[in-house]
């Protein structure tokens, strides 16, 4: 049994400040949950994005993909990240939606982690695999 390829306290550390800086951004007048997102590529740079209701809710973004469209749109290429850290003060520990983790399975490797962090000393984390085992892929 190996453990996650990030360390998990440091990457709370250094990354909660940008995800919770994101959440204040959140446009979601419908749910009232604040939620931001970042994602860490292997050059070092942040990528925020927090979650933006529409009144059309079904075309909700949420932080998490957010944060990987800001990623992309930046030039990082698939895989290009290991880390991705939620923030979200609403909740009990947010669980990632089945959408946000099909997106992450294409755009982040299988190992990599996603942390979602009520605070500095509450959060839960898991691989990329574990939250969406054996995903869609076209190939
Ligand atoms: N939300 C996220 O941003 N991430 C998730 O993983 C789950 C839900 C947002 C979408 C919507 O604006 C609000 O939280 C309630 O579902």
């Amino acid at each position: 049994m190996t453990g996650p390829v990030v360390d998990v306290d440091k990457a709370v550390a250094s990354l909660l400040d940008s995800a919770r800086a994101a959440s204040d951004h959140a446009y979601s007048p419908y749910s009232e949950a604040r939620v931001g997102a970042c994602v860490l590529d292997e050059d070092g740079n942040i990528h925020s994005g927090c979650n933006v209701e529409s009144a059309s809710y079904g075309l909700t973004q949420c932080a998490e993909r957010n944060a990987l469209a800001s990623a992309i749109s930046a030039g990082m290429r698939p895989g290009g990240a290991h880390v991705l850290l939620i923030f979200a003060s609403g909740f009990e520990v947010l669980s990632p939606c089945g959408a946000c983790r099909q997106v992450m399975s294409e755009l982040l490797p299988a190992d990599a982690v996603v942390i979602s962090c009520v605070s500095d000393s509450e959060y839960r984390y898991w691989s990329v695999s574990e939250l969406l085992p054996d995903p869609f892929i076209l190939k």
